[in-house]
């Protein structure tokens, strides 16, 4: 098994769950943690064991933002030529399920990092924002774009131009995050939820996964019909001809994937 210097990777039946864990540095994220969890992503879309995802942290902090030591003496041509938080894209093209489980400071990067999982399960202490503005820089890791498609341009606009943080409750009310739960729930509702998911056909939720990520970079149109294509294909699968026969029978469905 992998050992890591920045991350716990355990497996809860077919559920992967990563935990952040810088604890002193309240999760935030440095390079040697992007490529690790990366990595670990990658290795988990290629495990036929695994059907489901969930990132969290602790319960002070999901992640306090990109690591600023580490990006505080940072020059443009060096940012330019490696191309600074352009692998972090790989977390947004990670084709399995991914849940991210965000208890305390969900900020900066760690915001955005939540965003980039298909959905956010909050704690009653989640603090979401993207105080960048005060550092002198603005998001960088897709929180401009995700932030805005998530709560619409007049919040997302006064969350990135003030760095005012939105509490669970807040994130909840405006479609930021799909449930709150208690603290002390989080970790477990949020490895339940990836189990069902992980019990599913995984063809086709990872193509219902796909779908839906279309309506993010289409127009309705286009994404409507990428939906049918898909959905036509959808009987091509064994599962579809279990899920529906179990049905009819009264009985539980046998998915075997394929
Ligand atoms: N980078 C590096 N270190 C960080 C960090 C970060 N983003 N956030 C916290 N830490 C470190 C602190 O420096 C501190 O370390 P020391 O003990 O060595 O001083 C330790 O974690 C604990 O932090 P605090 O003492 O500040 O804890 P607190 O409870 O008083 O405050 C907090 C918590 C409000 C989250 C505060 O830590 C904070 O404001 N952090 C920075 C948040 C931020 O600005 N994030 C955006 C980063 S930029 C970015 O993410 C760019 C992008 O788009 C990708």
């Amino acid at each position: 098994p992998a050992t890591f210097e920045t991350l716990i990777v355990e497996t809860r039946g077919a559920v992967g769950l990563v935990t952040l864990d810088r604890p002193k540095q309240l999760n935030a994220l440095n390079s040697v943690l992007i490529r690790e969890l990366v990595g670990q992503l990658r290795a988990f879309d290629a495990d036929p064991a695994i059907g489901a995802v969930v990132i969290t942290g602790s319960q002070k902090a999901f992640a306090a933002g990109a690591d600023i030591k580490e990006m505080a003496e940072l020059g443009f041509v060096e940012a330019y030529i490696h191309d600074f938080l352009g692998e972090w894209d790989a977390v947004a093209r990670t084709r399995k399920p991914l849940i991210a489980a965000v208890a305390g400071y969900a900020l900066g990067g760690g915001c955005e990092l939540a965003m980039m999982c298909d959905f956010i399960l909050a704690a009653d202490t989640a603090k979401f924002g993207q105080p960048e503005i005060t550092l002198g820089i603005m998001p960088g890791a897709g929180g401009t774009q995700r932030l805005t498609r998530f709560v619409g341009k007049s919040k997302a606009m006064e969350m990135i131009l003030t760095g005012r943080l939105m509490d669970a409750a807040e994130a909840e009310r405006v479609g930021l995050v799909s449930r709150v739960v208690p603290a002390a729930d989080l970790v477990e509702e949020a490895v339940k939820v990836a189990g069902k998911i992980a019990g599913l056909s995984r063809p086709i939720v990872m193509m219902a996964k796909e779908s839906v990520n279309a309506a993010y970079e289409t127009t309705l149109t286009e994404g409507a019909r990428f939906e049918r294509r898909l959905f036509h294909a959808m009987f091509s699968t064994d599962d579809q001809k279990e899920g529906m026969a179990a049905f009819i029978d009264k009985r539980s469905p046998d998915f075997r994937n394929r």
